[in-house]
Formats: C-alpha cells, structure tokens, sequence
C-alpha cells in the first residue's frame, strides 16, 4: 500500500468487516467466516494501527473487550468472573510464559523444578457455568460478558451429559484421589449440603453435527454453519425442545466447593491441585476429556500439544488447541490474574487452517492433456502453521463461482495437509484497483493459441507437445550439467507442475516449505532441503546459466563460449546477430537461435523474473586466470591418464583458450589420449599440431 490515505481507506474497510461478522455471530447467533479467518483480518487491522495509531478510533474492533449477554435470558451474575484465556502459537511463547511465572516467584521454583502441569483439549464450544446446592442443579449460565451470563437452565437441562444431581462419591474413592478422611468428610458434605460449581463447555459431536446437516438438508432447513455453531446457537435460543433435538454434549474443565450457600470465590480450600478438580468430576457424574493428562514439566506440555495437533481429526469433537494449567492450586492464588485471564493457564492453540490474504496475479498451469488451470500467486500467509504462496483454483468457473478478481482479499483454507485453496472472496475489502481475471488467449508457455474444450469448462492449448516440452525444460534447467539441484528430479518436477506450483523455471524460487510439504513425496526434511538447495544455487555462473536456459543448438560447450566472450548477461543482451556469428564454432543457425531467444518477449519477462525472484547471474571473466593459452583452439580426443575431459577443458579455459568439439583447419592442438577417435586422424588429414598427454601438461604446466 503506498500512501496513506490507502491504509486509512484499507482500515476502515477492515473495521466495518470485522463488525458485520461479529455482530453476525454474537447477536444473530450465524457465522458466515471461520474464526481463523476473521482472527486474520483482525491480525491485519491490529498490525495496520500499531504502524499508524493515528487512526486507532474508540469503536475499532481491536478496542473491544467481552461480549453482552442477550437480553431474552435472565441475567445470571457468576460466582467468580468467567474469564479468558490468553494464547500461545509457539513453543517459544509457552518457554517464554514459563519464564515469566519464575520471575514472577522469584525464580524459587526453578532450581527445584517445581511448576507441573495438568494439560487439556481446548474444546470449541460455548463455556458453562453449572451451580449445584445441597446436590441439585439449580441453575445453568452462559459465560455472557465474564461477569453476568444468561441463565439457560433449561436449555442446558435437555444435555444428557450435565447430572441433574450429583452422585455421591464414597470415602474411598476420595481418598483414591489424595484426600484425607477429614477432608473426605467436608467434601461429602459440601456435596450434600453445599454449593458445587462445575464450568466446562458445552460441545455439539462431529457426528451430531453431521447428522444434523444431513437432515436438515432434507429437509430443506438452513444448515448448521459449523459444531461450535451449533452448540451456541442451541444453548441460546429460547425454545428448550429445540436444544434437546440438537443432542449436546458437556465436558468439565473445572470445579469448586464451597460450604456456605453464598457464592464466594475459590479459595483453594478443598482441592491442592487442579488435576484432583478433574478426578473429582468424574465422581460426581461429569464428563471430563480422556486424553486430558498430567504433564510434569513444559517439554511434556509441548509434547502433549505436538501429539494433540497431530491427533486432532480422530477426536470426536472439534478443538482448537490444548490448555496448560500449573497443576499447584496454591501457586494460582501466588500468580494471580492480569486484565483478561489468570497467569496460570495459557491456551497453546494448533496452526489455524484458515487465515486472509491477497491475491496478488493468476497463473495458467499446463497440464498433460493440455488443459489450462488457474493457479492464485499469493501474498505468502501462515495457515496451517506454515507459509504457502499458492492457492489451486481448478478452473474458470469456480473463479465465476468465487467471484475473484486479482488483488482481492481472499479466505485460504488449508485443511490437513492438502494443497490450500481459496474457499471466499471478501469484495468489501476491494479498493478499485482488482483486476479481472480473463483466459490468455495464448498458452503461456509455448504461446500456441488457447481454445474451449468443447462442452466443458476447460481450456486448453492446442500444441500437443506443450506439456512434454514444458517438463524437458524444467529438468533441464535442474540437471547435473546446468542448475545441478539436488531433490529437483523429473518426477518431483511434474508433481510440482501438476500441482500448479511451478510453470516456468523462475517459479521454483518462490516455492516455500508450506507449499511443498502437503505434497505425496515429500517429508517435512525433504520439503526444508530442496528450498535449501535451491535458496543455495542462486547465484549462478553466467555459463550454466546459458545453458540452463535450454536454447536451441546451444550445448555446455557453446554456453562456456558465450559466457566467456561476452562476460555478462547485460552484454549477451545487448548483443546483436554479428556479434554471435564471430564467436569460433558457432554457426550461423546457432547464431540466430541464441540471438532469437534474447529477443523474444516472452524470454525477457522470463529473465525479468528471474531476477525479481533473486537470482544473481555472475559474471564469467574471473575464471581465467591467464591468458597463456589466448588464441589458441584445443580439441580433445581419447582419454587422458592424470585428467578428466572436464578437467582438461576448464585448465584450457582458465589459461585463456577454447575448446572445440570438432577439427577444422583452425583448431592449433589436437590432444590425443588414449584410444583416439576420427579427429585424430582428421587432424593428421588438415596437417593439424597433435599432441599427447604429456606434451599437453607441460603446455598447461
Ligand atoms: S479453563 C480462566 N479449560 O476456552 C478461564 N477453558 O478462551 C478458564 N475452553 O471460555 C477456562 N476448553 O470456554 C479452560 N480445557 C479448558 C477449555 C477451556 C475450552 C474455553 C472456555 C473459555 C475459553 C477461553
């Protein structure tokens, strides 16, 4: 964005976007984006006014705190505020959290080891407040603002899983759990005569949620927009026959006991630690989450978060991340509580799988029967914890369909580990500067023309051999003689073309991690080796460069040539046809090829590109080091004992000579090794000089 007036203009955008969804969520009870996503557009509007607070107003999203409770539910005023949670993305975020809690007891517990955890699902659902006296349940509360929630009673009622009253656990199972007899008996006292509050969230099942989809499809009902959803807008709707159809589900997260009827806030009286809230909700008949578990030091809490991520699709229910509790309850009262949430809990959330961001061009994939596919080039964005650049799009009609247009803000899902693909378009963030998406009316690659597939939605090139062409060329430019890029092979680049990553060879340095590892062959290490090992080649001598470009008639020997009698890239450029003609060994049809391909329009936006995209051509002059052997033509023939071919060529042209691959009267040496071929006895027939091996090391000595 260049001027400022663009950023206010942007940030007004983002603000009025970000408030039509929230209203559509909070009051409606409807979601028409993904949080993820629209935790994305509140990330760009924070980062655009932390720049430039000048346009930070009052009524910005990122200036609001809480929700309020609906005004059709009677207002319930919560023990103890409900609060939130604060988040972490990162392993290092939760190191850093750790630290802060030492610094905060003055490191006393670090030299013991001393804070443990007890870790749990973070569930996607709504938060509940459930207060039990003398053993039944009274009353049930939303979360509402933190303070005062609804009270959804009997909505919360029709959820099978919530007691209506509490079993009562014996003395032995308490004392399972670490409890003394006395304290054994004040429990079951509580329980019988006192308050017992459980929170936990109310969740709908994937299955349920599936299900229910199914069936209002049929039915011809507007469908639930996703599980969360579902569970929120059933709690929080007046009808309870309407809850009970939804078939809602209830986990505990945490308890408290208290022994007088006043509600009054925990004082950590009944329970020493947080684990001991879960076993103890268990006993009284509460759902707690199975894979909840006791970690006893933080490499166990990111650990349990690694396994979580990994297993979260296997859950029954959706969850967004796990939360790390300090098991010690006397540490909670020590670390207390800053502005929104306490200090000792921190959610450790999974890598959203959707996030915003721009459409920046459109690229036209060719695939092997020749059909062109769209591919969006993207503002590179972090979604499912990596950065991708690429979106597939399919074809012309899901880009009618999605309503894109280039430079349109765009909501990227990548689920699992598949290819990401733009799931919206946001026109509301437009500014007047998209730009139509059309079908090139010529292939990109080869510039053939472009026509309808008769009766489908596909286009296609109509030059049969684009394709094979196209692939030749990328392995090409990878293969041992020119770029030698370990990982590229002629497998691995058709997969990346299929995939619509790569069309020309400029594409491969735009490639990320995040692009690369949802793919079949590749691991996460072989995903980090290739953007290695291609990040590592971009500076590239001027002749393999040449050769790499794979133009026509011109072979290794004839790159060197070029590259060692103009320099530079610039003067190759600026060359014209004579200049080619005058190298030795070129012919006139090498000269107009290579001459040719300068000149095109489409090989200049390739070497455009190139460099747009970071690779530096160096210049060959350095690589003589002599000029000894200036003017003088040497052609090889037979195998030498102390050098290779290659090594004999590079000595030759390091003392300022050429290499020729065939005899002519011009050629000064012929060097004859071992078992010498025809251009001995060419030689011999010209009156050429031969000479051997020895003869030639002196010469090179
Ligand atoms: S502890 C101090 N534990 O996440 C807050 N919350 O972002 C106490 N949530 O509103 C909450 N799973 O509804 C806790 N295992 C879990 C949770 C959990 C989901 C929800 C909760 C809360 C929100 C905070």
């Amino acid at each position: 964005m260049e001027n400022k007036n663009d950023i206010k203009n942007r940030i007004e955008k983002l603000k009025k976007e970000i408030n039509y969804h929230r209203h559509s969520y909070h009051v409606l009870d409807k979601s028409e984006i993904s949080d993820a996503a629209l935790d994305s557009l509140k990330n760009e509007l924070f980062k655009l006014e932390q720049v430039y607070p000048e346009f930070i107003t009052p009524d910005s999203p990122t200036q609001r705190v809480g929700g309020k409770p609906l005004d059709k539910f009677k207002k319930a005023r919560h023990s103890s505020p409900m609060m939130s949670l604060f988040d972490a993305f990162r392993e290092e975020d939760m190191r850093d959290w750790e630290e802060r809690l030492y610094r905060i007891m003055n490191y006393e517990l670090r030299i013991k080891n001393k804070i443990d955890y007890y870790c749990e699902l973070k569930l996607d659902g709504l938060a509940a407040a459930l207060i039990y006296k003398n053993g039944l349940l009274v009353r049930g509360a939303t979360r509402g603002d933190g303070k005062v929630g609804e009270d959804v009673t009997r909505n919360l009622k029709t959820i099978e899983a919530i007691p209506l009253s509490l079993r009562e656990p014996s003395e032995n199972e308490l004392k399972k759990i670490g409890f003394s007899a006395k304290e054994c008996e004040n429990i079951r006292q509580i329980i019988l005569n006192g308050n017992v509050e459980a929170r936990g969230e109310v969740i709908m099942t994937k299955k349920v949620f599936n299900e229910l989809n199914k069936k209002y499809k049929k039915e011809g009902r507007a469908e639930l927009a996703n599980p969360r959803n579902g569970a929120a807008g059933s709690i929080r709707q007046l009808d309870s026959i309407l809850t009970a159809e939804r078939r809602l589900d209830f986990y505990v997260y945490g308890m408290n006991l208290t022994p007088s009827l006043s509600l009054v806030r925990r004082g950590g009286e009944v329970f020493k630690k947080h684990e001991q809230e879960h076993e103890l909700a268990k006993l009284l008949g509460f759902k707690v989450v199975k894979e909840n578990r006791y970690c006893k030091n933080l490499d166990e809490v990111i650990k349990f978060h690694h396994t979580q991520e990994k297993n979260k699709e296997k859950l029954g229910f959706e969850c967004d991340g796990i939360v790390a509790k300090v098991n010690d309850l006397s540490l909670w009262l020590r670390l207390g509580v800053v502005g929104k949430g306490p200090r000792y809990i921190m959610a450790y959330k999974f890598a959203a799988e959707q996030a915003t961001t721009k459409v920046k061009e459109v690229n036209w994939q060719v695939g092997r029967t020749g059909t062109i596919t769209p591919v969006a080039l993207l503002k590179p964005v972090q979604v499912g914890g990596v950065t991708v650049t690429h979106a597939t799009l399919h074809n012309m009609d899901e880009i009618k369909r999605l309503g894109l247009k280039i430079g349109d803000t765009v909501i990227l899902e990548r689920a699992g580990d598949v290819i990401p693909k733009v799931v919206e378009v946001l026109p509301k963030l437009r500014d007047g500067s998209e730009k139509k998406i059309l079908v090139p009316s010529n292939c990109p690659m080869c510039e053939s023309k472009v026509e309808r597939v008769e009766g489908e939605v596909a286009f296609r090139c109509t030059n049969k051999n684009c394709y094979a062409v196209n692939l030749r060329r990328l392995s090409h430019w990878a293969s041992k003689g020119a770029l030698d890029i370990e990982g590229l092979g002629p497998k691995i680049i058709e997969q990346l073309v299929k995939e619509g990553l790569v069309s020309d060879i400029s594409d491969f340095y735009i490639l990320t991690e995040g692009d690369l590892k949802p793919l079949e062959r590749f691991a996460d290490k072989s995903a980090e080796n290739l953007i290695k090992a291609l990040d590592e080649k971009k500076e590239i001598d001027l002749d393999k460069f040449i050769y790499g470009l794979g133009i026509r008639h011109v072979g290794e020997e004839s790159a060197i040539d070029l590259a060692k009698k103009f320099g530079s890239l610039d003067n190759i450029k600026k060359a014209g046809l004579k200049d080619f003609e005058k190298i030795y060994d070129f012919g006139s049809v090498m000269a107009k090829s290579v001459f040719d391909w300068f000149h095109d329009e489409h090989n200049q936006g390739l070497l455009k590109k190139l460099e747009k995209n970071g690779i530096v051509v160096k210049s060959q002059k350095s690589k003589v080091k002599s000029q000894k052997l200036s003017g003088k033509t040497f052609v090889l023939t037979g195998s030498m004992n102390s050098l290779t071919r290659d090594e004999a060529k590079a000595k030759i042209r390091e003392l300022g000579g050429d290499v020729s691959s065939s005899v002519s009267k011009k050629t000064d040496y012929v060097v004859a090794g071992v078992d010498p071929g025809s251009k001995y006895e060419k030689a011999k027939k010209l009156g050429v000089k031969v000479i051997n091996e020895e003869e030639f090391l002196e010469l090179i000595k």
